[in-house]
Parts: C-alpha cells; sequence; structure tokens
C-alpha cells in the first residue's frame, strides 16, 4: 500500500503544508514515524508498528521537539512492552509560545522499573491543530547514566532548552519566524526519510 515514493511526496506536501498548519516532530529520540495527514490519530500519530531499531535511555533524560506550533503544550509518557497499548506513566511535559526546537527533560525513576525493558514514549502535543501525536520506541536500561545512545538521525542538540511544567517559556530569536519554522520542519522531515523508508520495504 504504501511506496516510498508516496511516502515521499507525503512528507514534501507536509514540509509544504507547514506554512498553514502546526504541527510537531519528535526528533530524539527518533520517533516511529511522521506524517502530517494522520498525526491526529492516537496513540502514535498514525504509526501502528514498531521501529526496527531502538534507541537506548537511561531513567532521566532528554527528548527533543522540533514545535511548528505558536502555542502549544506537551505531555510525555511511557508505556511498557514490545508495543504498548497503553500509555499510563507520565515522564514530562512542557509548554511553548514560539515555534522552535525544544528539549524536554524525562524521567522515568516514579515507574519503578528496575530492569531492562522494550518500552515506547509517547508524546502528545495540544495546539492549534488540537491534539498530536509522535512516539519513540526504545530500550529502557534503568542503570543507564544519562542521555539516549542512539543511531538516530539527529546529532545535533537543540538550540532551545525548555524546561517542564514552565508556562510561556519563549523561544530565542527565530523561533517566532515562520519562514525560518518552514524550513526546520522541511529539513526535519527530510532528515527522517532515511530513518523512515526502510519501515516500508
Ligand atoms: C492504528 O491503530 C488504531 C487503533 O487500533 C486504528 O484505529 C488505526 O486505523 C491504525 N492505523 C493504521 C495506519 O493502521
Ligand atoms: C537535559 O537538558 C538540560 C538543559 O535543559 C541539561 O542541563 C541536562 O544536562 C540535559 N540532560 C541530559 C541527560 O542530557
Ligand atoms: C495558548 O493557548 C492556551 C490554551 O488554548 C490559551 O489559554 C493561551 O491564551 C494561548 N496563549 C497565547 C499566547 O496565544
Ligand atoms: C514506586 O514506588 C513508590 C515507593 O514504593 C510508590 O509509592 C509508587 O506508587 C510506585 N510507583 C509506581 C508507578 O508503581
Ligand atoms: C531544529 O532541529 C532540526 C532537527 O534536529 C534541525 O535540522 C534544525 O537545524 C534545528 N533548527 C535550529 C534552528 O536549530
Amino acid at each position: 500500500m504504501h511506496t516510498p515514493l508516496s511516502l515521499t511526496s507525503a512528507l514534501v506536501a507536509a514540509a509544504a503544508a507547514h506554512a498553514v498548519s502546526a504541527h510537531f516532530i519528535l526528533t530524539s529520540p527518533p520517533n516511529r514515524g511522521f506524517d502530517e495527514l494522520i498525526e491526529s490519530q492516537a496513540p502514535c500519530g498514525g504509526f501502528n508498528t514498531t521501529s526496527a531499531t531502538r534507541a537506548t535511555i537511561g531513567p532521566k533524560t532528554n527528548i527533543s521537539l522540533t514545535i511548528a506550533d505558536a502555542n502549544s503544550s506537551v505531555v510525555v509518557n511511557f508505556g511498557t512492552g514490545e508495543n504498548p497499548a497503553a500509555f499510563s506513566v507520565p515522564i514530562g511535559k512542557g509548554s511553548w509560545v514560539a515555534r522552535g526546537n525544544f528539549s524536554v527533560p524525562i524521567d522515568l525513576t516514579a515507574a519503578n522499573i528496575t530492569t531492562a525493558i522494550k518500552g515506547t514514549i509517547q508524546v502528545v502535543l495540544t495546539g492549534g491543530d488540537g491534539v498530536l501525536y509522535q512516539c519513540a520506541d526504545v530500550d529502557f536500561n534503568p542503570s543507564a547514566t544519562s542521555g539516549t545512545t542512539t543511531g538516530g538521525s539527529t546529532g545535533s542538540s537543540p538550540s532551545v532548552s525548555g524546561t517542564p511544567a514552565a508556562t510561556g517559556m519563549p523561544a530565542k530569536a527565530g523561533g517566532s519566524n515562520a519562514a525560518v519554522s518552514t524550513r526546520t520542519v522541511a529539513n526535519s522531515a527530510l532528515m527522517l526519510l532515511p530513518v523512515l523508508l526502510p519501515l516500508f520495504f
């Protein structure tokens, strides 16, 4: 049903549509999949199949978001298992009144998970287009000390850091510029192609 060509077209169309429509991409850990047209489908933005590769995360790390919405709030949840249907452990949140790249600290210590397990991070964004979803499949290792270790597509650190639960956290200059925002998301969508394409072969 899906072909690389139609996926590419969808991503290009999605990127082009960002000037008028506000969406977001979970850039780190690498997301399960992004398609603007179905990003409102719970629980994972229309992607029900887990990623072939998983980033390893410890109890405390940061996730990175590119948000093309001028006014948004996110809640980050964790679900345990190979392909969880429920995401019942809240592990982070943030809100912003600017577009841009944001870092959200997540904390899994409250989940009391003592052994290495598979799980999925779910990011739920509420903004101008309603409620949108992104997921990242991970290996959780309670003894991993810091950030994500991943072979994923995102190497650079976020330009703007958000703090959890902070309201009205402004982005620095550039984040509110629609043209910059559109280009940022277009880049992100194109960057995700190598990650997404193998899923459809
Ligand atoms: C994903 O699963 C949900 C709930 O089971 C279902 O409604 C939706 O159609 C599925 N999406 C795809 C793309 O298979
Ligand atoms: C997460 O980001 C904060 C800044 O927002 C930084 O101080 C902290 O070291 C980062 N943590 C990890 C595990 O990368
Ligand atoms: C952002 O959205 C919230 C919830 O809809 C609203 O209460 C708030 O006034 C908005 N803030 C700005 C700056 O638009
Ligand atoms: C984690 O353990 C603490 C202390 O035993 C307990 O109060 C808390 O309810 C547990 N949390 C979960 C999600 O099981
Ligand atoms: C935002 O993040 C994306 C994806 O990591 C990156 O391509 C882009 O250069 C970043 N933009 C800024 C302004 O840092």
